[in-house]
């Protein structure tokens, strides 16, 4: 079968923990076929690793706008989101239903999907990913309140 065409849809970089890998790779299957370009950022085994590491790879690329999103996957998705939401510019959401994958787009502009390999199935991940992708952020008065997020990254913390 030919490969889909990939020239339209946006860069998609996915890395996990050692805890992710084997759903990594049912992620990039998924993504690869439904035509988006993508690229696996490690790691390749399961020899333990620190997530923060991969969460670092996957926002300093989208950060810098190499890539269009991120997917990241460790073992409840908790650590490696806290760790991509301290990279400037990365609004990482952990898509625990359909509904929170519609709406991290469409609402909150997300451009990290997080996943926890042990607290979610195979195919509820490739579900919410594939909303995810494809869902436009709305902007609106929801571009106000992610741009009150970006500020946050330059103020201070109060006494
Ligand atoms: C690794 O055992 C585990 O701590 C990690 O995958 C993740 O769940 C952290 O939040």
């Amino acid at each position: 079968m030919a490969d889909a065409p990939t020239g339209s849809k946006p860069r998609v970089v996915v890395a996990s923990d050692h805890a992710g890998v084997e759903i990594k790779l049912a992620i990039l299957e998924a993504v690869a076929a439904d035509g988006f370009p993508v690229e696996d950022l490690g790691p390749e085994t399961t020899e333990s690793v620190d997530y923060p590491d991969f969460a670092e790879a996957v926002g300093n690329r989208v950060a810098e706008g190499t890539a269009s999103f991120g997917v990241l996957v460790c073992g409840t998705g908790i650590g490696i989101s806290i760790a991509a939401n301290k990279i400037p510019g990365i609004r990482a959401a952990i898509l625990y239903d359909d509904t929170a994958a519609r709406f991290a787009r469409i609402h909150n502009d997300a451009n990290v999907a997080v996943f926890g390999a042990r607290t979610m199935t195979v195919d509820q991940i490739v579900s919410r990913l594939r909303i995810f992708l494809n869902e436009p952020f709305e902007g609106g008065r929801h571009a106000k309140r992610v741009e009150k997020i970006s500020q946050l990254e330059n103020k201070p913390p109060r006494p």
